[in-house]
C-alpha cells in the first residue's frame, strides 16, 4: 500500500492568520500539520509515499526533505495548476501502479492518527472508504448523505445547502477502482476534478463505498477558536523536556517542552506548553496550552490558552488570553494617553461624560 500525500495548491484561499503560503506548513503545537500527517502514514505501516507540490513546492519540499526523518521514502510529483484533487490522482496514476492507497490531505489533522483505519481497510478492502465527521457549518467540505443503515447514498462538493452535517475528512482509502473514475469526472462550477465527484461516480456505477464517521478532526478553516482546541489537544500528549536555558528564578511545572537555545529567566512555565528554539521567555508566566514558536521574545506579560508564531514578541502588556498570534507580529503597551477630558465648552451647554 502508498499513500499520496497532497501538498499542493495556490494558497489563494490562505487565512490571514496562517501567514505561510503553503497551509499544509501551519503549526500545531510548533510542528507543521503536514508533518503529523506524514508520521502517522509512517505510523500505519506505509513506506511509499507520493507528495503533490504546486506552487509552494519550494516551501514544501525544504521542510519535509527525502523522507529518511519519519521513515518514509518519498517522491515529490509536480501539479503545474491547482486542478482539483481527481486531478493529483489522474497525474500520480503512474507513481501509483496498480496499489492501494491512502489519500491524505496535508492540511488535515486526524486525532488519533490512520493505523486502525488503514488496517480495517486492508482487511476487508471495498473499492473505496472515506471518512466523515460531523461539523457545525458543513458549507465548506464536501458533504456525505447516508442512509438509515448509514449507507453513502450521495455526495456533494461545498454545497450551499447541506443535506447533512456529515463533512468529508480529506483521507480517503482507495483501491486501483479510483482510476477509472477520475477519469470520467469533469471540471466542477470551481474548476476543479473533484474526488468527491469521483466518489459519487464509484457509487452511481454499484462499487463498494463505505464509510467511517470518526471524531476529532481539524482542518484550517480560519477559525481561530478550532485553532487553539487543537493546539490543546496536541499539547495534552506532551511529554516533559527541557533541553534549553532557564535561571534559578524560573519555575517550570509539568509537562512542558522547552527546546534547546531558548530560554527562561525569572518567569513561570505551567505546562502543557511548549517553547520554540531560540525564543526568551523573561519576567512572564506562559500557562497551560500554549505554544510558542522559534524566536519569540515574551518580556513583563502573561500568555495563557495561545499560539504565538515565530519570531513574534510581545512586551510588557499584562495577560494574554486565547489569541493567535502570527509571525513577526509585536504586542506592546499603546502610549500612555493623560486621563482627563480636554474640552472647549460654550457658554450654557450640557454634556455627558462617562466618568
Ligand atoms: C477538499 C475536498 C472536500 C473535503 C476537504 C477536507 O476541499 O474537496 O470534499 O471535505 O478537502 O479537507 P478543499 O480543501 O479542496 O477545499
Amino acid at each position: 500500500m502508498k499513500a499520496l500525500v497532497l501538498a499542493g495548491g495556490s494558497g489563494t484561499r490562505l487565512r490571514p492568520i496562517t501567514h505561510t503560503s503553503a497551509k499544509q506548513l501551519v503549526p500545531v503545537a510548533n510542528k507543521p500539520v503536514l508533518f503529523y500527517g506524514l508520521e502517522s502514514i509512517a505510523a500505519a505501516g506505509i513506506t511509499e509515499v507520493g507528495v503533490i507540490v504546486g506552487e509552494t513546492s519550494d516551501e514544501i519540499r525544504q521542510a519535509v526533505g527525502g523522507g529518511t526523518r519519519f521513515g518514509l521514502k518519498i517522491t515529490y510529483i509536480r501539479q503545474d495548476l491547482p486542478l482539483g484533487l481527481a486531478h493529483a490522482v489522474l497525474i500520480a496514476q503512474d507513481w501509483l501502479g496498480d496499489d492501494d492507497f491512502v489519500m491524505y490531505l496535508g492540511d488535515n489533522f486526524i486525532v488519533g492518527g490512520i493505523t486502525g483505519l488503514v488496517e480495517t481497510f486492508r482487511e476487508s478492502r471495498p473499492d473505496a472508504q472515506i471518512l466523515l465527521t460531523r461539523v457545525r457549518d458543513p458549507r465548506a467540505f464536501g458533504v456525505a448523505e447516508l442512509d438509515a443503515g448509514g449507507r453513502v447514498i450521495g455526495l456533494e462538493e461545498k454545497p450551499e445547502r447541506p443535506r447533512s452535517d456529515h463533512a468529508l475528512v480529506g483521507v480517503y482509502l482507495f483501491t486501483p477502482a479510483i482510476h477509472e473514475a477520475v477519469r470520467a469526472v469533469r471540471p466542477s462550477r470551481r474548476g476543479e476534478l473533484e474526488i468527491t465527484h469521483a466518489l459519487q461516480h464509484l457509487i452511481d456505477t454499484g462499487a463498494d463505498v463505505r464509510s467511517t464517521v470518526i471524531g476529532g478532526y481539524w482542518k484550517d478553516t480560519g477559525n481561530v477558536g478550532d485553532m487553539l482546541e487543537v493546539n490543546r489537544t496536541v499539547l495534552e500528549g506532551l511529554e516533559r523536556r527541557v533541553d534549553g536555558e532557564i535561571d534559578a528564578e524560573s519555575e517550570i511545572i509539568g509537562r512542558v517542552v522547552v527546546e534547546a537555545g531558548a530560554r527562561v529567566g525569572r518567569s513561570r512555565v505551567v505546562g502543557p506548553a511548549v517553547i520554540g528554539a531560540g525564543s526568551e521567555v523573561l519576567h512572564s508566566y506562559i500557562g497551560p496550552f500554549t505554544s510558542v514558536g522559534e524566536y519569540c521574545h515574551i518580556l513583563d506579560s502573561e500568555v495563557e490558552f495561545s499560539i504565538v508564531l515565530r519570531n513574534a514578541s510581545i512586551r510588557g502588556v499584562g495577560r494574554v488570553e486565547s489569541s493567535l498570534i502570527g509571525r513577526y507580529a509585536e504586542v506592546t503597551p499603546a502610549p500612555l494617553v493623560p486621563n482627563a477630558h480636554r474640552l472647549v465648552l460654550g457658554d450654557h451647554r450640557k454634556v455627558q461624560i462617562h466618568p
